[in-house]
């Protein structure tokens, strides 16, 4: 069906506006698809709150075994996961059994490439709270979280009450990294470097591996109070204690001397002004020679699907951060004295930019 459609301008005028040919019905089903992308975020939620994946490891069973096994209602765990099996995360094997599909397998704890975390830390209060605020961070332009939660994000996880929220994101980063360790091994030049510096590095999941498969080289975490026992006890965990160590500070002040930083997923949190005074520090730091290797989502050309033009609007309401472009990136270097030499993706649409000082 060919339509027009009034639109009103800023000026006032009302005029005739071309739509592209599509089928009306056709339209409203896709945004109605589009508007179950809550609910698909709960039936993922409830899904892992429940085990529902970690219940199935050994095998498809009936949803009644599975409600029984985690305390939960028969009829109401049999519509979840045939909604989960309708979204592809669970295969129906008839008379109520279900059975994981591949990606369902990564709503399991412990497993490799498990997503289990994120999918928590992403509904959890912290996350979830701000999206109801989220066309006033339009109307405004920024962060929602202080109006839904009192404080900035970083500071809510710092608060002793939401220690254990502030692992789980911990550990919903850690699962990240994992998606891109493998690529940034790939692709990243150690030569020269011996001492590596990963900037809000969490749980240190990220430098941990990459210690892991470059055994000459050390590394450390730094990151805020709160979470730098975490990042120890990972590398406890991983036998790579005597290789590392953690930092507790504050990236705005300064950083430790280092051969290459490692800047994951901080930069789309902070505005252009945050930024460039975190790649300052790392520029001032650094040792003669040195690299920094930032990783990011790069959002692409308007117009065509782009994940992370999605993650953009998370930072939007969560954080006075944004999803960048190259161009914008290329900004934040220049004006921090670094150049971007090389970039590549690594994988989970993630690209690894790697900066020379100048
Ligand atoms: C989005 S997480 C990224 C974690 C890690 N780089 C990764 O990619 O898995 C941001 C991290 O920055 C840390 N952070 C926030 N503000 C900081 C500050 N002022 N100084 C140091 N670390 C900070 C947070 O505690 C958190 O661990």
């Amino acid at each position: 069906m060919t339509g027009t459609t009034d639109a009103t301008d800023p000026s006032g005028t009302t005029h005739d506006t071309e739509v592209t040919p599509s089928d009306a019905a056709a339209d409203a089903g896709a945004v109605m698809n589009l508007l179950s992308g809550l609910i698909v975020a709960q039936v993922l939620r409830a899904s892992v709150v429940l085990g529902i994946a970690d219940h199935l490891a050994d095998g498809a069973l009936a949803a009644e075994v599975v409600a029984e096994r985690a305390g939960s209602h028969p009829q109401a765990t049999y519509r979840l996961m045939r909604a989960a099996s309708s979204l592809g995360l669970l295969s129906h094997e008839g008379q109520h059994r279900f059975g994981l599909t591949g990606q369902g397998r990564l709503l399991r704890a412990d497993i490799p490439g498990s997503l289990r975390n994120m999918i928590l830390a992403q509904t959890n209060h912290g996350h979830w709270q701000s999206w109801g605020h989220f066309p006033e961070a339009v109307r405004q332009g920024g962060s929602q979280t202080r109006k839904a939660l009192g404080t900035d994000i970083f500071e809510y996880y710092a608060l002793p009450e939401n220690a254990a929220e502030a692992a789980l994101f911990a550990q919903a980063m850690g699962e990240m990294s994992a998606l891109v360790t493998q690529g940034v091994v790939a692709a990243v030049s150690t030569s020269g470097v011996s001492t590596m510096v990963d900037v809000g590095g969490s749980n240190g999941d990220f430098v941990l591996a990459l210690m892991e498969a470059h055994p000459e080289l050390s590394g450390q975490v730094l990151d805020l109070p709160h979470a730098v026992d975490g990042a120890r006890a990972e590398a406890e965990k991983r036998g790579l204690s005597n290789r590392f160590s953690a930092v507790a500070g504050d990236f705005f002040v300064e950083v430790p001397p280092a051969d290459l930083y490692l800047v994951k997923t901080i930069l789309h949190d902070w505005d252009d002004m945050q930024c460039t005074t975190i790649l300052r520090n790392c520029r001032s730091a650094v040792h003669e020679g040195g690299r920094a290797l930032v990783v990011e989502m790069v959002i692409g050309e308007p117009g065509k699907p782009d994940f992370a033009t999605l993650g953009d609007m998370a930072m939007l309401t969560m954080t006075d951060g944004m999803e960048r472009d190259l161009t914008e990136f290329d900004a934040l270097f220049a004006a921090s004295g670094w150049r971007r030499s090389k970039t590549y993706p690594v994988g989970g649409g993630y690209f690894g930019l790697e900066l020379v000082a100048v």
